[in-house]
């Protein structure tokens, strides 16, 4: 008999894979662990996909989403050569990896840097996990205090940040903590960088700012965004990166002929079609945002300073872990990891007004209860 595990690589073997928040289906759960948007898509995306179903499911879909790239294109102020689009933009930061970085063990004059990913920690969980599937190296720096973007100088005097590495992702604005960088800051940073940088603008729409034109300005830079967050299309998967006809290009030629499915192409497009649904829907959010936060300081929360569609608190009296469990016991889903770094703290998605008021009210009875 064969034995498979034989036939899987080492690499795959030794690899943790990425842990997605939990997605359980409890009726009447509130749901704040991954950052969805509590409002749905806008009626006209809903009726566009409806008339989208039909025999012509049996076709398979544009295999460069043309259309799609050419509305964004017009958006952005660029061509739709500059744009890529993926199944999510997690297809296409793991595209970003398999195009711009070697493997740890291929042979190239270009030193380790020519395989280093790096990023800052914390961040977004999925970057090592695409560099070791990659089988190339990480490279964390922290952050400052209070997650804030160190500035190039710093960077060198600490000595671990690679201005040559081959592939760095900053997330902008950060997730795990809300907090927005300045794009001038950004820029600092671009400048000096010698490989390809990724800016992961997932959460840009709820930023005061947002590094789109370092994309069109420099040709190393990438940004990535996607229809997850702001534009409730979790479900479709569609992100999408701008960038330099050469990096672009690059990226296009490993993708799968028919990476983004014709649905998630059309609910993308009608979204684009009706923004002022989706603005009005951010300044609800940044309302909720503001109010939670607000509460949550005056129950002695610490809360950081969020751009996003979350906010990071650590939360008094009991651990951060112990808080998730008692709101889980109250049908309310946060996000709480298991990492030395960020263990203090919970991850809360900004909810809808019922989901706030909810949210308040069982944080209230868990300050006045007494827990075992
Ligand atoms: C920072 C960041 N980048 C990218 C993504 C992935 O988004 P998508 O749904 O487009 O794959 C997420 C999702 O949680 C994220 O938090």
């Amino acid at each position: 008999m064969i034995n498979p595990t034989h036939l899987v690589r080492p690499l795959v073997q030794s690899l943790s894979p990425y842990v997605p928040g939990e997605q359980p289906k409890i009726t009447g759960l509130i749901k704040l662990n991954t950052n969805e948007n509590p409002y749905p898509p806008s009626p006209k995306v809903l009726k566009a996909l409806k008339i989208a179903v039909d025999s012509r499911l049996r076709l398979y879909p544009d295999p460069t989403a043309k259309p799609l790239r050419e509305k964004l294109a017009m958006i952005h102020n660029c061509q739709p050569e500059n744009i890529i689009i993926g199944n999510g933009s997690d297809e296409l930061l793991m595209l970003a990896v398999r195009a711009f970085v070697e493997p740890a063990n291929a042979p190239t004059q270009r030193g380790s840097s020519s395989a280093t990913v790096q990023y800052f920690d914390p961040s977004y969980s999925l970057y090592p996990v695409l560099a070791e599937t990659h089988g190339s190296l990480i490279n964390p720096v922290p952050l400052n205090e209070n997650f804030e973007l160190p500035n190039p100088a710093k960077l060198k005097k600490d000595g671990r940040w690679q201005f040559d590495a081959a592939l760095s992702f900053v997330t902008t604005p950060h997730a795990p903590s809300g907090r927005g960088f300045s794009t001038a800051a950004l820029e600092v940073l671009c400048q000096k960088q010698k490989g390809v940088i990724i800016l992961d603008e997932a959460y840009a729409d709820f930023a005061e700012e947002n590094a789109l034109s370092l994309a069109l300005k420099y040709p190393h830079v990438l940004v990535s965004r996607t229809f997850s967050k702001a534009y409730s299309l979790c479900f479709q998967r569609v992100g999408y990166f701008v960038g330099s006809l050469v990096l672009v290009e690059a990226l296009q030629k490993i993708r799968d002929s028919y990476n983004v499915n014709g649905l998630g192409q059309v609910a993308a497009l009608a979204t684009l079609e009706n923004l002022p649904y989706y603005k009005n829907n951010f300044a609800k959010i940044i309302a909720n945002r503001s109010r939670l936060s607000t509460e949550l300081a005056a129950l002695n929360f610490e809360v950081f300073p969020s751009q996003t569609n979350f906010i990071l608190t650590r939360p008094p009296i009991h651990l951060a872990e112990k808080w998730s469990h008692f709101l889980r016991e109250k049908k309310i889903l946060v996000r709480w990891f298991n990492k030395p770094n960020i263990n203090q703290y919970l991850r809360i998605s900004i909810g809808s007004d019922k989901e706030v008021i909810a949210l308040l009210k069982a944080i209230r009875s868990g300050l006045k209860g007494s827990w075992n």
